[in-house]
């Protein structure tokens, strides 16, 4: 369990003071998959430092799994930090080792026993796909295998929680997928934790359970994806759902809902557990009582039969087009 409450960062250099995170309070469960999204300058980067201790709260309480990350010393920083791995946008490899070298690095770090980092090392390996490059160099790997070895390095010491800042932004859309799925992946096979920073919905869309927006240091909206995509309150969460259509979705199959009064609650619960996509409806039909939710399937769903089926045993009418 993560929480946050009133945090604040401000940088402060004498002559202007930059709140770069403001009066932060957040919940991120153990087992999540929780998305933060912004656009640059937000705060993003500097909010997530936060819950490893790269950086310190101006003031306000970080607790990770019941640790104060805010007012750890040093010391008590370099246990905690192995418990919390990260990934960067830009891989942070160490050009001089192999593949196996990088992943085994953190170990060596710890102090773990010779057999035990070769074990683990191949174990890693194999959990991320790249068996076969334990000997290659970073610079003779493509941008999705160098982030598979960011994986395998932030995975190395059993951490709880996995951090990743922008872990898809250098990547192209497909490799992008590729690393999702493998996130993804990881959080259901180890009940790993996942906060992950980005500025693209679609991230969002394909791997989150939880999204929080941030604009100028603070958290505007928060909630499950399923619900924040049903019903974007705040103008910056409006924005980012318009990015959807434009993220190559042109298999994309649009479907009209029809929700009869007090029937929201199941629409929403299908959505997350079908992982649909709703788009917002800004002039939903409200006459007889009944909303109208537009639906889209998109290219994660190659087969539409089954979920119109589910959609019509719930007694919610579909309307094609
Ligand atoms: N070390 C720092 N010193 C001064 N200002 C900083 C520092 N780090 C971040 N900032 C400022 O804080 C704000 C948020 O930055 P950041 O957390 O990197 O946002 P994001 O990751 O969303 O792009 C920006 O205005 C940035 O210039
Ligand atoms: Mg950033």
């Amino acid at each position: 369990m993560i929480s946050l409450r009133n945090v604040f960062r401000i940088f402060d250099d004498g002559t202007t003071a930059v709140r770069a995170v403001s009066d932060v309070d957040l919940d991120i469960s153990n087992g999540d998959v929780f998305g933060i999204i912004g656009y640059s300058g937000a705060g993003k980067s500097t909010l997530i430092r936060l819950l490893n201790g790269l950086e310190r709260p101006t003031s306000g309480s970080v607790r990770v799994n019941g640790v104060e990350i805010g007012t750890a010393t040093e010391a008590q920083l370099r246990r905690i930090r192995p418990r919390i791995g990260m990934i960067f946008q830009h891989f942070n490899l160490l050009w001089s080792r192999t593949v196996r070298g990088n992943i085994a690095l953190p170990m060596v770090i710890a102090g773990v026993p010779k057999a035990e980092i070769a074990a683990r090392t191949e174990e890693l390996i194999r959990l991320v796909g790249l068996e076969g490059r334990e000997e290659a160099w970073p610079s003779q790997l493509s941008g999705g295998q160098k982030q598979r070895v960011g994986i395998a390095r932030a995975l190395a010491n059993n951490p709880e929680v996995l951090l990743c800042d922008e872990a898809t932004s250098a990547l192209d859309p497909d490799t992008t997928d590729q690393i999702l799925d493998l996130l993804s992946d990881i959080n259901r096979r180890l009940g790993l934790t996942i906060v992950l920073i980005t500025h693209e919905m679609h991230v969002v869309r394909r791997i989150c359970s939880h999204v929080a927006v941030m604009e100028q240091g603070h958290i505007v909206e928060t909630g499950p994806v399923s619900q924040v995509f049903a019903n974007p309150e705040q103008p910056v969460t409006q924005r980012f759902l318009r990015q959807l259509p434009a993220t190559g979705n042109d298999g994309a199959r649009k479907l009209s809902v029809i929700v009869p009064q007090g029937r929201e609650a199941d629409l929403l619960r299908l959505v997350h557990d079908l992982q649909l996509v709703l788009t917002p409806t800004p002039g939903r039909d409200a006459d007889n009582g009944q909303a109208r939710f537009d639906l889209t399937l998109d290219d994660a769903h190659p087969d539409p039969e089954p979920i119109l089926a589910r959609l019509q045993d719930s007694g919610l009418t579909l309307a094609e087009g």
